[in-house]
């Protein structure tokens, strides 16, 4: 490449990086994927290194990441906070390992014999835990590397952050993951969904949007979860090996993956990174690679770092989960509330182990956002056992000149060609007809599904067959089945068709947190089922409730509430509820009920942040225990639990109308030992297809 035509690729790519970094880390919402921004960065150091007087100390390649930028407050890290090289297979991989050995060769250190520490690379976000005499103090994200955000209101409501540890030096900076799991995820893209707002687009995104937040409150509303993977800082201890410092924050209660192996032998390595590679998609979230490191601390020092990357350590991409393929046409279905969601239908390509043809768009407003339209080129993902997704228009998609017209979503369903209608402040056009033949599919199918009735054997193609033969029609139809109706319209044999009927009887047992979800009301989820279950304890109750009442629900806000007591107006609500009663379906809570329990009768208000338990353990637990939980503090209210940074409003209140104030550990003891702990497996969420 000539001087000058460097010069230029290199200004270019420049411009591209800086500003596909300004949208990852700053934005949170990347255009494109982490293989091609990879791939661009790869370029410019590739061009810098053959021609050295192009690099400048301002180039993209000689600085960590994100600058910091947003209201919160910067941290500066007194060890800086790395990056990684990386390497994408076996061949690379061993290419490091030698450059290591050279690197020590020229240190005087021959033939060294090495370990490893091989640890999954989690797809989240840099963060430092700062402790002092052991209690939790601060926290920052990586931001720049030198300069990151304090984000310790928010790691505050993690649930698996230690808030104090024993046994502790007098400093200790531990760094480690913040992410979201892909359970949790899911829900929460989920609820968005419900509420009518817009979604993530993966659980990186939601990490980094909930860990950025100012509010701790939202952040308390979409679970993190954290992995702890390195010691920054620390005064009094000395380790000799990274593995035994990961020991010894395991030891003090941070969580250390359990999958993280110490090998001694680079093939090993090599082994462990195909072996991950291969079981990605079983993990509980997102992982993009494997992080290597030397275990030995005295080796690591003397390897030292290459501007932004330390020698010591590289992590082993995963191959692509990204593609650019053909948007040919954008599709519409119907959603259980008649939502429109687009979908893409693609130029088949092979991504992510499999050949993916239809791909979601999300929604209407992100596919305006993104200026997607028929006939570009798009840049998909697919990534474990998340949906096939289009990101973006591939790079120059939108300069094309017969460029199709930006898209809309259908004037009539295309289910029953109903007339479209788009409500005020919503993302969805809907289809407004409640007997639509697809949002029935959908409603019936959602009942059946795992997290709800959880019935095998009915799946969506089931479903659909015995709705266009016209047997069910409601959730309730399914418990009117006969196995002589099903060896007709399935086509399945005797025995089969009399344990699906078996199966249906057997759902009945679902507890009525479940079957709330199943019944397909907009606004409850998984998670708000449960909740609602346990406040309102029984479906009349619920049925009868004010808005205002159901607003005092755990994780339900008064938009949500409006919704949900809307809906219970409505006869075909009501029907449903009546019906699935007289079928013998469980519309009660079952377990100590207000009025039973050690904290019978008790009201309980919660207000900052507890030291270990979050606001919806602390909730659940009272409920087990009888009590009951509100938002405000009235002559009604027995005690008021006051966590760190608590409302004044509320204590002032407490006062005035003489309640008693207690901290979390006062409310344990009230809940007395092991009492109003949750029930094995009740605060588990249905697992993934
Ligand atoms: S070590 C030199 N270990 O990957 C040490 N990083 O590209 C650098 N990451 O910013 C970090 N899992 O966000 C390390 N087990 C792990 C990791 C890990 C994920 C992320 C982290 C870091 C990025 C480096």
């Amino acid at each position: 490449m000539s001087a000058t035509s460097a010069k230029r690729r290199v200004e270019e790519l420049r411009r591209q990086v800086e500003h596909n970094a300004h949208r990852y880390y700053v934005l949170d919402d990347p255009e494109i994927g982490d293989d091609e921004y990879d791939a661009l960065f790869r370029e410019l150091q590739a061009i810098e290194e053959q021609h050295p007087a192009l690099r400048t100390s301002d180039s993209p390649t000689q600085s960590v990441g994100g600058e910091p930028v947003s209201a919160l407050e910067k941290v500066r890290h007194d060890v800086p906070m790395l990056s990684l090289a990386n390497v994408r297979d076996a061949d690379e991989l061993r290419a490091w390992i030698q450059r290591m050995r050279s690197h020590l060769a020229r240190e005087g250190i021959e033939d060294p014999s090495f370990a490893y520490v091989a640890e999954p690379k989690i797809d989240g976000l840099a963060i430092s835990l700062r402790y002092e005499d052991g209690v939790f103090v601060r926290g920052a994200t990586r931001g720049n590397g030198e300069v990151g955000e304090d984000v310790t209101h928010n790691l505050r409501t993690i649930a698996s952050l230690p808030r104090r540890i024993d046994d502790a030096p007098p400093l200790l900076e531990v760094r480690g993951e913040v992410y979201m799991s892909l359970p949790d995820f899911t829900a929460l893209n989920e609820r968005r969904a419900e509420a009518g707002q817009s979604t993530f687009m993966n659980p990186r995104n939601a990490a980094a949007g909930t860990i950025r937040q100012l509010d701790p409150k939202l952040a308390a509303e979409r679970p993190l979860s954290l992995w702890a993977y390195s010691i920054g800082q620390i005064d009094g201890v000395r380790f000799s090996a990274h593995s035994e410092a990961l020991a010894w924050l395991r030891e003090r209660g941070f969580p250390v993956n359990d999958d993280i192996v110490r090998l001694d032998d680079e093939e090993e390595v090599v082994r462990q990174c195909l072996a991950w590679q291969e079981r990605r998609s079983a993990l509980e979230f997102e992982i993009d690679g494997v992080v290597v490191k030397v275990d030995d601390l005295e080796l690591q020092r003397r390897l030292g770092s290459v501007g932004r990357d330390p020698r010591w350590a590289v992590a082993w991409k995963f191959p692509p989960t990204t593609k650019v393929t053909m948007l040919h046409r954008i599709l519409w279905n119907v959603g259980k509330y008649g939502q429109l969601h687009p979908f893409a239908g693609l130029e088949p390509v092979h991504v992510g182990g499999v050949t993916v043809k239809l791909a979601t768009l999300h929604n209407e407003e992100d596919l305006r956002r993104k200026d997607i339209r028929e006939g570009d080129e798009v840049i998909v993902t697919r990534a474990g056992d998340v949906i096939p997704q289009v990101i973006s228009p591939a790079p120059h998609a939108a300069e094309r000149e017969d460029r199709s017209p930006p898209p809309a979503p259908p004037a009539l369903c295309p289910s029953c060609e109903t007339p479209t209608v788009k409500r005020e402040g919503e993302v969805f056009t809907r289809c407004p007809n409640r007997q639509c033949p697809s949002r029935r599919w959908q409603l019936l199918k959602h009942f059946a599904s795992e997290g709800a009735m959880d019935i095998e054997g009915l799946g969506e193609k089931q479903v659909g067959q015995l709705q266009r033969a016209g047997l069910v029609t409601t959730a309730g139809d399914f418990y009117r089945l006969t196995a002589e109706q099903l060896m007709g319209v399935e086509r399945m044999g005797k025995i089969s068709a009399e344990r699906l009927v078996e199966r249906i009887a057997k759902s009945k047992d679902v507890p009525f947190g479940r079957v709330l979800f199943g019944m397909g009301i907009e606004g409850v989820g998984y998670v708000t089922g449960r909740n609602l279950a346990q406040r309102f304890r029984a479906i009349d109750a619920l049925a009868d409730a004010s808005a205002d009442e159901i607003a005092e629900t755990p994780g339900v806000g008064p938009k949500v509430a409006q919704l949900i007591h809307e809906q219970f107006r409505d006869d075909d609500m009501r029907a449903l509820a009546a019906d699935l009663k007289a079928l013998g379906l469980r519309m009660e809570t079952e377990g100590a009920a207000p009025g039973e329990g050690p904290l019978a009768g008790k009201t309980f208000v919660l207000t900052g942040t507890l030291p270990d338990l979050t606001r919806e353990e602390a909730t659940e637990r009272i409920m087990n225990a009888g009590g009951r939980v509100t938002s405000s503090v009235s002559k009604k209210t027995d005690y008021v639990v006051a966590g760190e940074s608590p409302g004044a409003s509320k204590l002032q209140k407490a006062e005035r109308m003489e309640v008693g104030v207690i901290d979390e550990a006062a409310l344990l003891e009230l809940l007395g030992p092991g009492a109003g702990a949750p029930a094995e497996g009740s605060s588990a969420r249905p697992r993934r297809r």
